[in-house]
């Protein structure tokens, strides 16, 4: 068989680190560039410089067997490559809905000039429709004569699942704009084929649409799911079994109905906004996008307000805010709603604490004026209200009933639903679950009974509103 194809990847981000080191898996021979010299620092001494569940392992191992290095971005390291990826940041422009371009047009001129006969630019960057023909017509101009495909290849993996998502994709997008191209790609995904993942040969600019218009659908989804929640709970309903008999409706689905604090991270946010921006800009503005885009403003903004009313006033309250990253498995914390909600609460009197696995393994000490706790015990310890804001597996696994008694309010603001009314009651909570009404009485069990004498010896001594 012939040898595998030599691949460069531009960029070692998140994308592209995920990307380069599962193309090696596959077996291709990787070379990741990338221009901050500390991550390439980082990524040559075998870390990792984000936290993605398994991939370091995987980069070790690749690397172990030769098929994945590492080095700073030179354009002479495109030369020998069949394949040259671009995985480059689109963040949104400063003070625009807009996706800054330039990081992706700049990679294409500093590689153009050592691009080999036949090569193909694969574009993993989320962009907006036609910017796969304006790299083409960037190489072009560099290189008159030379045969060469820009192929737009979306990628569709979450931040904590990514390395699964690439080994077992619901789909392949490929857009080509001619033959070699999907050739190409063809031998890149053909493990993928034999094992039937479908994969959609499209065009450029509908590959690049798919991409934002898949990101907006499902922020789409979460979004409806935070309305129907609000209404719910004026409606004397609970969300939980509204959206359990939504899904299973076939045709809608169970997935991403679960609403939360809002969505956050490095894509809906952004790709909502740009998708946006791109309607307008074409004069065909996309209404439902645009309105989700304000739900989910206003999600994060009513955040605090949602834990005043729970505890009566923030002033003078110890909050204890559980989790941080915009969601489990991640240390992420790009749009996260904590980074609406802590500031809103110091600002309105409350001294926050803070606790998430992950952020505090990567060392972040302080946020928005709260401070890390070393552990969650330790957030618990005294406060006044518990506020939780992800859903991860530790937080799952809390004793309840210890941590009821380490505190020293009840009020318990759950921002995820992730524990039954029942058991929170038992433990002596008032729970604030969203999307149904709140526990605000404690039920007359042993524990309550305890609970409810510690709590209304609180209010007597002046502890708690
Ligand atoms: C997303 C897309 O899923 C992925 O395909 C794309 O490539 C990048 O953007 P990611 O940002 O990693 O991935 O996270 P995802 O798991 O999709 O969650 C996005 C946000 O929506 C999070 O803030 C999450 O908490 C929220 N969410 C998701 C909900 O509130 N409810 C849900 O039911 C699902």
């Amino acid at each position: 068989s012939l040898p595998a194809p030599g691949i460069t990847m531009i960029g070692a981000g998140y994308v592209g680190l995920v990307t380069g080191t599962c193309l090696a898996k596959l077996g291709f021979d990787v070379l990741c560039l990338d221009t901050n010299a500390n991550r390439v620092a980082a990524l040559k001494a075998g870390r990792s410089p984000i936290y993605e569940p398994g991939l370091e392992a995987l980069m070790e191992r690749q690397v172990a067997e030769g098929r994945l290095r590492f080095d700073t971005f030179e354009p002479k390291g495109v030369a020998h490559a069949d394949f040259v990826f671009l995985a480059v940041g689109t963040p949104s422009l400063p003070g625009s809905d807009q996706a800054d371009l330039s990081q992706i047009f700049e990679a294409t001129r500093m590689v153009a000039p050592q691009l080999r006969a036949g090569a193909c630019l694969v574009v993993k960057s989320t962009v907006p429709a036609g910017t796969n023909s304006t790299i083409r017509a960037i190489v072009a101009e560099r290189r008159p004569g030379l045969a060469f495909s820009v192929v737009s290849n979306p990628e569709f993996l979450r931040e904590g699942r990514a390395v699964a998502d690439f080994l077992r994709p619901d789909r392949i997008v490929v857009g080509c704009h001619d033959d070699a191209g999907r050739a190409g790609m063809e031998r890149i995904y053909r493990s993928f084929v034999d094992q039937d993942v479908p994969v959609l040969f499209t065009s450029p600019e509908n590959a690049e649409l798919i991409k934002y218009a898949a990101n907006a659908f499902l922020a789409m989804k979460v979004a409806f799911a935070n309305e129907v929640s609000d209404l719910c709970e004026a409606a004397g309903g609970d969300v939980r079994d509204v959206v359990r008999g939504i899904g299973l409706d076939a045709r809608i689905g169970p997935r991403f109905l679960e609403p939360g604090p809002g969505f956050g991270g490095s894509c809906f946010p952004k790709d909502t906004r740009a998708f946006v921006d791109i309607g307008r800009r074409l004069g065909r503005p996309q209404r439902l996008v645009e309105a989700v885009v304000a739900i989910n403003e206003d999600r994060k903004e009513s955040l605090s307000s949602r834990v005043a009313d729970a505890l009566g006033s923030c002033a003078g309250k110890t909050i204890a805010v559980l989790g941080v990253a915009f969601k489990p498995d991640t240390d992420d914390l790009r749009e996260a709603p904590a980074l609406r909600l802590i500031p809103a609460l110091v600002e309105a009197g409350a001294e926050v604490r803070f606790y998430d696995p992950q952020v505090a393994a990567a060392g972040v000490a302080e946020l928005e004026g709260a401070l890390q706790a070393s552990t969650l015990a330790a957030a618990l310890e005294g406060a006044d209200a518990a506020v939780l804001l992800t859903e991860w597996a530790e937080f799952r696994m809390l004793d309840l009933v210890s941590a009821r008694r380490s505190m020293r309010g009840a009020t318990f603001v759950d921002f995820r639903n992730l524990y039954a009314r029942d058991t929170m009651g038992k433990a002596g909570f008032l729970y604030h679950p969203i999307g149904s009404a709140p526990l605000r009485d404690l039920p007359l069990l042993p524990e309550g009974i305890a609970a409810s004498r510690r709590v209304s010896r609180a209010v007597r001594d002046g502890r708690v509103a």
